[in-house]
């Protein structure tokens, strides 16, 4: 099958992301340092911070939020996603189930928080504040499987993108109330995004 070029420095992150797969299953923690340091390069190429410029701030459908859905690799199956949040948006706190994000910041300023999971006095879980890592552009995020974190914009604009093992909606994972409790749900929608 044919597909439309993408920026040519994305398409040297494929080729090269490609080339890892072929050395490295799923869940080794060397494919997905890799791609951190393959994602680190990518967000230095002008081009593609001049083409996130246009990108548009995900809606919200009154469950999920939109992700731009650039990539997805026909054999390795992994992903490449942009995530644009407006000033001081924030996600819902939540894991990626049993996929693997690299999350790398093209734009703006997040504080990126990890949280574990305690026990009120009556026995319901709720989610309490881990640690916080403050994340700018060029910095990159390694979130493996069920880790929970919520990411929130600081006063600008912020722009992510993302490196999934899986498209979402193609596994479980969990949203975490703030108050308590979780539920499941199927990942942001994937709206597909030319990156030519
Ligand atoms: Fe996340």
């Amino acid at each position: 099958m044919t597909r439309k070029k993408m920026i040519p420095a994305v398409e040297t992150f494929v080729d090269k992301m490609r080339a890892v797969c072929l050395g490295t299953s799923r869940d080794d923690t060397e494919r997905w340092d890799k791609c951190r340091e393959l994602l680190k390069e990518l967000l230095k190429d002008p081009a593609l911070q001049a083409h996130a410029e246009n990108w548009p701030v995900g809606g919200f459908d009154g469950k999920k939020v939109d992700n731009l859905l650039f990539y997805e690799d026909p054999d390795h199956h992994f992903v490449i996603n942009g995530l644009i949040k407006n000033p001081g948006g924030r996600a819902m706190i939540h894991d990626h189930g049993k996929a693997w994000t690299v999350y790398g910041l093209l734009r703006g300023a997040e504080r990126i928080v990890r949280y574990v999971e305690a026990k009120k006095s009556d026995g319901e879980a709720f989610y309490e504040e881990d640690f916080a890592e403050h994340c700018g552009p060029g910095d990159v995020d390694i979130v493996p499987p069920w880790e929970i974190h919520s990411e929130y914009a600081g006063d600008e604009k912020t722009v992510a993108v993302i490196v999934r093992s899986q498209k979402s909606g193609t596994f479980e994972q969990y949203r975490y109330y703030d108050d308590g409790g979780k539920v499941k749900f199927s990942g942001p929608n994937q709206v597909p995004f030319d990156l030519d």
